[in-house]
């Protein structure tokens, strides 16, 4: 399936074949894909919890405020971020560039996050946010269906998978075999109240 075709087609499904199991090449592809996505500085701040286990899908789902597609769908990837991932041997974000541009990027990265604690919230919700769309126009190429979600209780989502007091939840993808089609598209807003040319 072609981008255009998987940006065209993905929609936010709610029912999913409960019985369809995704393999662990279909999950390890699926988070490759995501990890290609951009990130200010290469930080890949993102953290992915994966959830393929029934109990706790069905847990989740009840964090959720009982939405079906959670324990419904084949895999659950709540995507998280590290607040700190700026300060954790960043080095590693450019391994494959000469060393003194590795110092200087290093340097510059340091500087704009130390202490900018809504900078770094920023960047999680940034860095989160295309990862999930990857991951969504991913698995529709791979033949699956999506939903994103922010519909849950993040304080005791945050308790259930141990969430590091340096961490924070951005969102939730839900990935499976969709078992319904979605109704019609809700209409988007007309590109005339939504571009602007040059400035507002
Ligand atoms: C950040 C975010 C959170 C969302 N949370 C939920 C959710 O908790 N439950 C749900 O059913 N849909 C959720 N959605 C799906 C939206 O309702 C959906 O994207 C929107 O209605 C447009 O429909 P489409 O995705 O099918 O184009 C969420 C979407 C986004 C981007």
């Amino acid at each position: 399936m072609d981008t255009i075709d998987a940006i065209k087609q993905r929609r936010s499904i709610k029912s999913f074949d409960k019985n369809h199991k995704m393999t662990e090449d279909e999950i390890k592809q699926l988070l490759e894909l995501a990890i290609l996505s951009p990130t200010s500085y290469n930080i890949q701040n993102w953290r992915f919890v994966i959830i393929t286990e029934q109990t706790i899908k069905d847990k989740l789902s009840e964090l959720s405020y009982g939405q079906l597609q959670v324990s419904e769908a084949s895999l659950i990837i709540i995507l998280c971020a590290d607040l700190n991932s700026w300060n954790k041997n960043p080095e590693r974000y450019w391994a494959n560039i000469p060393e003194e541009s590795r110092n200087s990027l290093v340097a510059s990265l340091k500087n704009s996050y130390k202490d900018k604690t809504e900078l770094q919230r920023d960047e999680a919700m940034r860095s989160c946010g295309m990862a999930a769309q990857t991951i969504m126009l991913a698995a529709k190429s791979m033949g699956y269906d999506s939903c994103p979600m922010k519909g849950f209780d993040y304080d005791a989502v945050g308790k259930m998978i141990n969430l590091p007091s340096d961490h924070l939840i951005s969102m939730m993808v839900v990935v499976g075999k969709k078992a319904k089609d979605p109704s019609q598209r809700g209409g988007q807003v007309p590109l005339s109240e939504l571009v602007f040319k040059n400035k507002f």
